[in-house]
């Protein structure tokens, strides 16, 4: 066992792949096997014969797979983000679930490519970042596992994906340009859902929820790499001297995975439902543009983001063109 730290909640104890007492530096990959051991003390918490949990795609997602083999027995199974996790996890006798099967998981455990101390993160290096996202919304909590090198001050030197439907391609990178990005489309690939990527260079990313809502309304985007309007809960972030706990910022975003009721005043909404009686995960759309402060949300869940001008000016030509009602 190896003594994890904390800077913003009180210190944890982890299981680590191995314990150090020399002056070697730890490798990336050693790295990644830490946080990923880390994290399996999140599936000690929740075990139970009727939990399934979530399970992500890439290299750190890998080996927490590999060690929830130890697992088996202790939990239902688990729902993957990706054919290659699903397969993963089918090869250590987990039981993998369809999504449309399960309402509700305790955790989801995932890397990044980038990640802020917001806990804001850039997903979708191995283009999976559609399956994440709808897998992440139905659990409880996000756990991201990285090694330290994903932690940035200002997200956008990783490319960001977006998964684009094949048909749009030319007209999604015509407005990622607008927006001051330059869209590359990643040779060879498709993703699990028969879309192609976009991965985008250059992106000024300083109102990560703003700009996730204007880039996920541009027709034909299925979803994009940012995951800020649900960013991660626990980000467990190995270094060379232990596993550094991160949380979430309190009332940074609300919890998307159980139905609660809306606590705010009675409000009609545009489809004149009252909000009181809706639940919280019913995702908002961009309802409103105001071009003198450069404001986009105003539904009854999120707070509106503040864009900047480039994002702002992008949300209102997209706006003009009827995309988004403006009022
Ligand atoms: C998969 O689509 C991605 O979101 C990965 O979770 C992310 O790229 C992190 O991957 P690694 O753990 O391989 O760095």
């Amino acid at each position: 066992m190896h003594l994890c730290y904390s800077v913003r909640s009180s210190p944890i104890r982890a299981p680590c792949a191995r314990t150090f007492y020399s002056d070697a530096m730890l490798s990336q990959q050693e790295l990644k096997q830490q946080a990923a051991d880390a994290a399996l003390q999140f599936v000690d918490e929740v075990a139970a014969p009727d939990v399934v949990i979530g399970v992500g795609t890439g290299s750190t997602a890998d080996l927490f797979i590999d060690g929830l083999a130890a697992y088996q027995g202790r939990i239902r199974g688990a729902v993957a983000s990706s054919e290659r996790s699903a397969a993963r996890l089918a090869s250590h006798g987990i039981e993998v679930f369809d999504l449309n099967d399960v309402a509700w998981m305790p955790i989801y455990v995932d890397g990044a490519d980038e990640i802020d101390d917001h806990l804001h993160m850039i997903k979708g290096g191995g283009g999976a970042l559609t399956r994440e996202k709808i897998v992440a919304s139905v659990a409880e909590k996000f756990i991201c596992i990285a090694d330290e090198s994903k932690l940035v001050e200002h997200m956008g030197t990783f490319p960001l994906p977006i998964e684009v439907i094949p048909m749009a391609r030319e007209a999604v990178a015509r407005i990622v340009r607008l927006l001051g990005g330059t869209p590359n489309l990643r040779a060879g690939f498709t993703t699990d859902n028969g879309n192609v990527i976009l991965d985008v260079k250059g992106m000024r990313i300083t109102e990560p929820q703003g700009l996730e809502k204007v880039l996920n309304d541009i027709p034909g985007v299925v979803t994009n790499g940012l995951f800020a309007l649900r960013g991660a809960d626990v980000a467990l972030l190995a270094t060379q001297s232990g596993v550094r706990r991160l949380d979430k910022p309190r009332h940074a975003w609300p919890s998307l995975a159980r139905p609660r009721r809306c606590g705010a005043p009675a409000r009609r909404l545009d489809d004149g439902i009252d909000s009181r009686d809706q639940p919280l995960q019913r995702r908002p759309r961009l309802c409103r543009v105001d071009p003198a402060e450069g404001q986009v949300g105003g539904d009854a869940f999120v707070q509106p983001c503040r864009l900047g001008p480039q994002a702002a000016g992008a949300a209102q030509r997209i706006a003009r063109r009827g995309n988004i009602p403006a009022t």
